[in-house]
């Protein structure tokens, strides 16, 4: 009991816990990007895919809780930890040092992380909480055709690209994973991780609104 609350109340703990969080929910978007990259190949590969994933059952609804938590869980420490350093820094450095992680993805990861917030309950009103007699892939067609929701997403997925990309480098710091001779490949790793997923999944949309027979 004494090693949670002392985790929770640490800084260093709660990154550790933000790092492992946020691992979580990355393995997912992991899955998910590769999940519906098969739309690449056709609505028949799309739709089967998506036969396999209900097949599931049972498991579902106990996945889907378990990321409900873990992203709430993610959220809630990501606020704790931006309080905590407006409390310890209430005035911003003159001069910001440009090591150490200053990069635009840690600038703005505070705003990509409200961008994912509001593009995935979006995104379940879209895909998930709907009427299922219609095939998912027209779902998706029918919604991504559309020029608003095309833009929507693809903001949010670059969004996502970049708040991976700083969220992958930390993940290492979080855990003092560091050696100068890994530094600039590990920077390197973190940044072409969040531009594919940002990349690939922006390809749907992409698709949908300028390939009139995308999943059809
Ligand atoms: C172009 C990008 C994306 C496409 C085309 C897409 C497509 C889909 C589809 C078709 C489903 C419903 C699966 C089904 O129930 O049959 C789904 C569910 C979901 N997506 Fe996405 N997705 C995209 C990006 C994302 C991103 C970036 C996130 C997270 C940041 C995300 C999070 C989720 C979640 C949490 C679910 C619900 C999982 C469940 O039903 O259990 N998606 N997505």
């Amino acid at each position: 009991m004494g090693f949670i609350f002392q985790t929770f109340s640490s800084s260093i703990g709660k990154k550790m816990l933000m790092a492992a969080s946020g691992s979580f929910l990355g393995l997912f978007i992991l899955v998910h990007v590769v999940g519906n990259s098969t739309s690449f190949l056709g609505r028949e590969v799309f739709l089967s895919y998506a036969h396999h994933l209900h097949s599931l059952g049972f498991l579902i609804p106990i996945f889907e809780l378990t990321m409900l938590t873990v992203f709430s869980f993610h959220i809630v420490l990501a606020l704790l930890l931006l309080l905590e350093n407006r409390k310890a820094r209430p005035q911003r450095y003159a001069v910001v040092n440009s090591r150490g992680g200053r990069s635009l993805g840690s600038k703005t990861m505070i705003y990509t992380g409200g961008i994912i917030l509001v593009f995935v309950v979006v995104h379940l009103l879209n895909f998930h909480f709907i009427n299922r007699d219609t095939p998912i892939a027209d779902v998706v067609r029918n919604t991504l055709q559309q020029p608003g929701y095309a833009v929507f997403y693809i903001v949010g997925v670059l969004a996502l690209g970049l708040h991976i990309s700083h969220g992958f480098w930390s993940l290492f710091q979080s855990f003092g994973i560091e050696h100068p001779k890994y530094t600039s490949s590990l920077d390197r790793t973190a940044a072409i991780s969040g531009l594919m997923v940002g990349l690939i999944f922006s390809l749907i949309p992409l698709l949908a609104l300028l390939v009139p027979s995308f999943l059809l």
